[in-house]
């Protein structure tokens, strides 16, 4: 059965290697699991004010419409400082409230990271999984993909070019449509 996949990019760069990671990753994703990009850069920062007096910003509707209606969430991020871009947080933020009603519980999500640095966003992976796990969101275990040296595994029309990353990319795609179907919210 077709389920519905929100990508969220931990990126705000034009020329972003984690966009271009992403493009790749749903490349390789079965027809069965369509993938709409979905960006974080115009979400207003969460303020809580304005969910309690009922004018949420027209963004943030916008965001949590199309996530609760996505039946599955995919990050694919680089690592800042060791965590999270708080373009990213902002966004899982924002789609955690107003309490009682995140868009979170219950929807099947995996976590790629990637760095040029040697550590693959490992720390920023992390904290993805860690957040998503106190959201009851049923976080894909593995293949992990933390994906070191990131740069240098990019053709310059931004495609893949390496064969062992291919090959992973290919295994976390097919592990992610089991992990989908598996754990996909009832209606
Ligand atoms: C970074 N970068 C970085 N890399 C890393 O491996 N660990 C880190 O903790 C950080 N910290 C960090 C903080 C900030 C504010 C920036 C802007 C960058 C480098 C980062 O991995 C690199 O710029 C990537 O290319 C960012 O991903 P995009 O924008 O290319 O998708």
């Amino acid at each position: 059965m077709t389920k519905k996949i929100a990508v969220l990019i931990g990126s705000l760069r034009k020329e972003s290697l984690t966009r271009k990671y992403a493009h790749a990753i749903a490349a390789v994703l079965p027809p069965s699991l369509p993938c709409e990009f979905v960006e974080l850069g115009d979400l207003p920062l969460y303020n809580q004010d304005l969910d309690d007096a009922g004018t949420p910003p027209a963004a943030w509707t916008a965001f949590r419409d199309t996530l609760r209606a996505a039946d599955g969430v995919l990050f694919v991020t680089p690592e800042y400082n060791r965590s999270i871009p708080g373009a990213l947080k902002n966004a899982i933020d924002v789609g955690s409230r107003p309490w009682g009603h995140s868009i979170w519980n219950r929807k099947p999500s995996a976590v790629v990271s990637q760095s040029p640095g040697a550590i693959g966003g490992f720390g920023a992976n992390h904290h993805v999984r860690q957040t998503m796990v106190a959201l009851n969101s049923p976080v894909m275990a593995g293949p992990e993909m933390y994906i070191g040296g990131a740069a240098k595994l990019l053709a310059d029309d931004g495609t893949v070019n390496n064969d062992q990353t291919k090959e992973l990319l290919a295994s976390f795609g097919a592990a992610y449509e089991r992990w989908v179907q598996a754990n996909v919210k009832p209606a």
